[in-house]
Parts: structure tokens; sequence; C-alpha cells
């Protein structure tokens, strides 16, 4: 993988931008129920998948330097999940995202906790962003607890067109 692809390294992961070869992978991490649960806007078959991945791979046209990253496990090489930095647009307020999710095989060895912080350090230090979110659907602990660890708070509960969430929130001064 070229240089050009890195987004960001941490002790055990590398998150790398999306190539079109990521296809088999990305299929078979969203074909986990468990995986998608708490994912609601997650791709349901290959033809999603690919539509996404293209999505990924071509950037976001507003804000190219967010996105999904495709999250690598630097022991293995292993593809092990899609991490990163998603804009939505909340009641006419642009907010920016910490996402993360894994493969279930990586669960329960902080390695979303270790993926998120790497994101937020970028954040802050490359892309110069002070606020960043984390919307959670409710019932997912795991991610709430996540959320804490990275030092976010509770703000509210919200709803949007993919269905409602709980916001957490930290803003850098
Ligand atoms: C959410 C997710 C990314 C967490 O990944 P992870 O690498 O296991 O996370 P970490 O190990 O860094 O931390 C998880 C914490 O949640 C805790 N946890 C896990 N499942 C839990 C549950 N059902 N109830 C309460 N706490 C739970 C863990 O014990 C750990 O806390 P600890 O460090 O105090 O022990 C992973 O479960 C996942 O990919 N889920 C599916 C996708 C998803 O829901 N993504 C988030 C969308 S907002």
């Amino acid at each position: 993988m070229s240089n050009t692809h890195l987004i960001l390294e941490t002790k055990r992961i590398i998150l790398r931008r999306f190539v079109m070869d990521d296809i088999d992978s990305l299929v078979k991490f969203y074909s986990d129920p468990d995986v998608i649960k708490h994912i609601p806007d997650a791709p349901r078959n290959y033809e999603e998948t690919r539509k996404e991945l293209e999505w990924h791979v071509k950037g976001h046209p507003k804000f190219p330097e967010l996105g999904l990253w495709a999250t690598i496990h630097k022991d293995t090489g292993d593809f092990i999940g899609r991490c990163g930095l998603i804009p939505w647009s909340l009641n006419g307020q642009d907010e920016v995202e910490v996402a993360f999710a894994l493969s279930k095989a990586y669960w329960g060895q902080g390695l979303a906790t270790e993926a998120a912080q790497g994101i937020i350090q970028y954040a802050h230090e490359t892309l110069k962003l002070r606020r960043l979110v984390c919307l959670i659907e409710e019932g997912n602990q795991a991610s709430v607890k996540v959320a804490a660890k990275l030092g976010m708070s509770f703000e509210r509960k919200g709803e949007d067109e993919i269905g409602p969430f709980l916001l957490y929130s930290m803003s850098k001064f």
C-alpha cells in the first residue's frame, strides 16, 4: 500500500484510505449481524457494499479530509474494520462523528478505543477540529463505554433520517 493511502497509525493499528480491492474484506465484515446490529445504515449485500466502497474510495465531495478508513491490524496485516470521521448536518449544525466498528474477533482488546484516540488526535492536530461527536444507538453499551473512555459526555438524544441516536460530544478549547 502506498504511503499516500496512510491516514494515521497507532501502536497496534493502521488507518488507511480504502481501495476497491477491499471489497471482499468489507463484504465479509458487514455480513456479521452482530457487527451491524447498531449500524442502521450499514450495507446489507454485495452491491450495497460495493457502492459504499466506491463512495469511500472517491471521498466526500465537500469534506475530502474526512471519511471512513480501512482499519488494519499491524501485527497480522488483517483488515479488522472501518473507523474514521463522518460529517453530518444535525438540526442545521455541522458535526463530525468519530466512528468505529471492528470485526467481532477483535472486540474486547481496547482496539476501538485505541483507533478512536488516534482519530481524535488526528482530528485535533491535523484537521484543527475542535468539536467531535459520537452518534450511538440506544442499547449499544460497548460504544457508550468507548465514548466515555474517549472523554466524551452525553449531550442529548436526537433523531435524523437514519433513526434515533444518543449524542455524545467533546470539545477542545
Ligand atoms: C463498539 C465496538 C467498536 C467496541 O470495540 P472494542 O475494541 O471491543 O472496544 P474497547 O475494547 O476499546 O472498549 C469496549 C468497552 O466496552 C465494554 N463492553 C463491551 N461490551 C459491553 C456490553 N455489552 N455492555 C457494557 N460494556 C461492554 C468493554 O468491557 C470495554 O470496556 P473496558 O475497557 O472498561 O473493559 C465493537 O463492539 C463493535 O465494532 N461493535 C459493532 C459496531 C458498532 O456498534 N460500532 C459503533 C457504532 S456507534
